[in-house]
């Protein structure tokens, strides 16, 4: 006897080989302890649906897809950075406003600053925006504290919001973002610092799931970056890196060498790095937010990665600077729109290939047996609305290990 059953409906399993989106039309799906016992077409259960779960319900007119997986976000920080919004429109280009200080170094400040459970406060209020587009799984970084303190804090508070709102929260440890104050002119110093002090605290503490990286001009190099992976490797942490956002610096290719679970933006990255990465399984991470907050006008090399059968990703980013964003649904148009994806291509990126981005493809991100029964149900005429619509939330509700959480 299964839990629930869902009849009525046509589901999305995103199952990678098969019809456009997985679909099924007049699908059935059941859930039993959290976890799909079985999908297919409603007409080939085994038996009348009452018979066959405690409770049945209809998704007439509905569709079912994955719950939605944000697979790279910044979500837990202090204070905002509107007035460098104004800046930028101002003419100060992001580099600049980096270099003068300003940028992810303010937000460090504020963060640094803030009391945990106010950090808490406003970073539930931005996973609750995401959530209510049916997000079910989030990954948060770390990276805006840089000391150990702050950085054990800012994961503690994303670890919290995975525990007190439904949503699965998957954590990567960032202290390579950017140098704080106190290592000023000494980059090497500070990475020291992080392969000796602060990565080995969050991963005692159990507080990293991954150790990401920002490689570029404006904050490490590709052998800084080589020395935090060397040292996550040694703890036996899986990796991945903000790679070729403003520049070819090699970054793709760097994490593909390390086996990374993703490398990140990709809009400068070249032939060499595609050719690395499908070699390696890394996942290109693929961030419009970001893209389009900074008017930025290098295209990541989509068709590349097509060719080479690179899974893509599509993430909100979601951070005070780059992308002040908190919607997945926007981030699936703007892939299409900005980036020329298809919507089906949009939406495995934010569910079967962002599970992947986070090490959990063989229990995420596709609706299969035995894997979790997280769910969303929209209240759309095909699969493609998703990422067609601007600003429309069709979301009826999300379901999260079998249970109705939106
Ligand atoms: O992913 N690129 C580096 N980190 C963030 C931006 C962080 C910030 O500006 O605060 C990003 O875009
Ligand atoms: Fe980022």
């Amino acid at each position: 006897m299964w839990d629930d059953i869902w009849i009525g409906g046509d589901i999305a399993t995103m199952a990678r080989d098969g019809p456009p989106y997985g679909a099924i039309r007049g699908g059935a799906l059941a859930v039993a302890d959290g976890t799909i016992a079985w999908v297919g077409p409603a007409a080939d259960l085994p038996g009348p649906p009452g018979g066959l779960a405690a409770r049945v319900h209809d998704a007439s007119g509905q569709w079912i897809t994955p719950g939605l997986i944000d697979c790279h976000t910044h979500l837990v920080y202090g204070g905002n950075r509107a007035r460098e919004f104004e800046m930028r429109l101002e003419g100060a280009s992001y580099e600049a406003i980096a270099r003068a200080g300003g940028g992810i170094a303010s937000t460090v400040g504020a963060t640094r600053a803030a009391r945990e459970d106010d950090l808490f406060a406003v970073s539930e209020t931005r996973l609750a925006a995401l959530a209510a587009e049916g997000v079910t799984t989030v990954e948060i970084k770390s990276g805006y504290g840089l000391d150990v303190e702050t950085e054990l804090k800012q994961l503690r508070v994303a670890r919290r919001l995975g525990e007190t709102h439904g949503v699965t929260v998957r954590t990567t440890f960032l202290g390579a973002h950017a140098l704080p104050p106190e290592f000023a002119e000494r980059p090497d110093d500070y990475i020291d610092f992080v392969c000796s002090e602060s990565l080995p605290a969050a991963a005692q503490a159990g507080l990293a799931d991954a150790v990401d990286a920002f490689c570029e001009s404006i904050a490490f190099s590709p052998g800084q970056a080589a020395r935090v992976f060397d040292k996550a490797t040694a703890l036996g942490l899986p990796v991945k890196l903000h790679a070729d956002q403003l520049s070819d610096l090699g970054g793709a290719a760097l994490a593909a060498g390390y086996g990374a679970l993703s490398a990140d933006h990709l809009e400068y990255t070249g032939a060499s790095g595609v050719l690395a990465m499908a070699a390696a399984g890394t996942v290109a991470v693929l961030l419009p937010g970001a893209f389009y907050t900074l008017r930025e006008t290098q295209l990541p090399p989509v068709e590349l990665f097509r060719e080479h059968g690179v899974p893509i990703a599509v993430a909100t980013d979601s951070n005070p600077g780059s992308a002040p964003v908190t919607s997945i649904l926007l981030m699936l148009n703007m892939a299409c729109t900005l980036f020329r994806m298809t919507p089906e291509e949009a939406l495995a990126g934010a569910t079967r290939n962002a599970a992947r981005a986070l090490g959990i493809g063989e229990t995420h991100g596709v609706l299969a047996p035995g894997m979790a029964a997280d769910l969303c149900l929209w209240d759309i005429a095909e699969p493609a609305e998703l990422a067609y619509r601007i600003g429309f939330n069709p979301l009826v509700r999300s379901i999260k290990k079998g249970i109705s959480s939106v």
